[in-house]
């Protein structure tokens, strides 16, 4: 019988930590529900102290999204841990995850209190979660970059005081696949309580190794690998759940686990992720790219007629790809719609089909033929909840080789409307540059000028009459907020990504005036 190993999900905490990705609640449950079709073990919603909205978010989740295990995360401090049980308690089954940071540098330049302190507030902070929580993970942050018998001392008395789950995080993806089993191999020597809990592992990608790292942590006897949706996460990310999952169902020869995982419904997590964070995935990504399963050489492409196992180590159905369907056009109804749409994972009806099916139609007026990669980017602007305080009315560019680019803008700000003209280098500088001369009278933030840090264009499916789904990164005074929007129109869709990336910043700067110093 194979060894079972938990797959722990954090797209929904550490992968939201991407800079640049910021999900509302509705998008949560949404992905949440997904992952528990996809059957991960637990899935890591949130940590709710951090924020109001991330306390909401973890709660509607432990009260909507059934199947695996919901945890919270927390620092090992009262504060966070009373909050992270006020929102798992409603989960079937709710985790707490409390962690504090172990090593050298963490303990002096982070926490400022020496090893004994920490020692202390990691076992009353197991204490107090086991007090409210039946199930208790305690992660030692900075695990592989700790002094090992510190690390065990601090193991030991996490058991001691009621961990269920002991996780070894690679905080800053530092480790290599030899550390990370000699590691797990002194720590069991060292404490034989640990084979009494779960032992997992938590690795981030700084060198490319998190994959390997975690494998390496199965192999020497790690039960729980902690992983995000196409690899998602603080900087360059976390180990990805699609990588760590099917290697250890490709190679189960020679790991001998296996994991509760429906691999089907693996590209379906994967695009719903991509659309709704923002984050394209790379064509050339395992398992998930586009091109992971593309044969261009024709060597290549004579040998899958022949056999496809000569070039093909896992099958392109059993992570859930199909041909991309053309799905629906101008003519689609209502019932048509909500059925595909529930066939990608997104279940809706009521009020928000209506206004989806409103979107969906002006999309098919467009360009005819609606593809489940437009349905994405429908869904992911139709779960956009961010208040239009500048709104686009209309916008008119002339352009081409002979003329100069000008764009003329109309915006609603409440109930004012404005208009202005800008020439530009291009059809979008210009746009921009109207927009930026509307906005500079902002009432409420005039004074301050509008960086723009990022943008980028990328085409959402095929064909000259795609949609194009505009990224742009803005900046000001300290805060930072990403916007998008999509439409067959790129210039319109530029135009829209900067409003909406605007409306987002306003929102932060709002609430930092309120708490100045949070
Ligand atoms: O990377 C890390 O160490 C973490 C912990 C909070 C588990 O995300
Ligand atoms: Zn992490």
């Amino acid at each position: 019988m194979p060894r079972q190993v938990k797959i722990f999900d954090t797209t929904l905490r550490d992968g939201e930590q991407s800079p640049g990705a910021s999900l509302n609640t509705e998008q949560k449950i949404t992905i949440a529900r997904q992952l528990a079709a996809l059957k991960v073990d637990i899935i890591e919603a949130g940590f709710p102290h951090s924020s109001p909205e991330d306390l909401h978010a973890v709660s509607r989740i432990a009260q909507e999204v059934h199947g695996p295990v919901i945890c919270g995360l927390a620092r090992a401090m009262p504060a966070d841990i009373e909050d992270c049980w006020k929102a798992v308690q409603y989960a079937e089954k709710p985790r707490i995850h409390t962690f504090i940071g172990t090593s050298n540098i963490h303990i002096e330049k982070k926490l400022r209190k020496s090893k004994p302190e920490v020692l202390k507030m990691a076992v009353e902070g197991v204490k107090l979660a086991c007090s409210l929580c039946p199930d208790v993970e305690f992660s030692a942050e900075d695990a592989m970059r700790t002094d090992l018998d510190y690390l065990a001392e601090v193991v030991a008395a996490a058991i001691e005081a009621g961990a269920q789950t002991i996780n070894v995080p690679d905080t800053v993806g530092y480790t290599m696949p030899w550390i990370m089993a000699e590691t797990l191999a002194y720590l069991y020597e060292q404490v034989p309580a640990l084979n009494n809990v779960t032992v997992s592992v938590h690795c981030h990608n700084d060198l490319g190794m998190a994959t390997a790292n975690s494998l390496a942590a199965v192999q020497a006897g790690a039960g729980q690998v902690e992983c995000t949706v196409n690899g998602m996460g603080e900087r360059a990310g976390n180990a990805s759940l699609e990588e760590v999952v099917m290697a250890l169902k490709t190679r189960v020869d020679v790991f001998g686990c296996e994991t509760g995982v429906d691999t089907r419904e693996i590209i379906k997590a994967s695009r719903m992720v991509s659309s709704l964070c923002g984050f394209p995935i790379q064509p050339n990504k395992a398992v998930v790219g586009a091109n992971a399963f593309a044969h261009e050489a024709g060597i290549h492409q004579h040998g899958m007629i022949m056999d496809r196992e000569t070039y093909e180590i896992m099958k392109p159905e059993d992570v859930g790809l199909t041909e991309s369907v053309l799905t629906l056009g101008p003519r689609s109804g209502r019932h048509g719609l909500s059925q595909r749409l529930g066939e990608l994972g997104y279940e809706i009806s009521g009020e928000k089909l209506d206004e989806v099916y409103q979107r969906f139609l002006a999309v098919a007026d467009r360009k005819k033929q609606v593809y489940d990669e437009d349905l994405a980017v429908i869904m992911q602007e139709a779960g956009d909840q961010t208040p239009e305080t500048w709104r686009l009315i209309s916008l008119q560019v002339v352009s081409g080789s002979a003329a100069r680019p000008t764009a003329t803008v109309r915006l609603a700000r409440e109930d004012a409307e404005l208009e202005a003209a800008e020439i530009g280098n291009g059809p979008v500088d210009a746009a921009y540059a109207a927009i930026n001369r509307l906005i500079s009278q902002d009432p409420e933030f005039s004074k301050k000028t509008l960086e723009l840090e990022d943008y980028a264009v990328r085409s959402v499916s095929l064909g000259t009459d795609a949609l194009g789904e505009a990224t742009v990164r803005v900046r000001r005074n300290g805060e930072e907020a990403v916007g998008r929007a999509a439409s067959t129109d790129v210039v319109e869709a530029s135009a829209k990504a900067y409003l909406n990336a605007l409306n987002r910043l306003m929102i932060k700067e709002r609430r930092a005036a309120e708490s100045p110093g949070m």
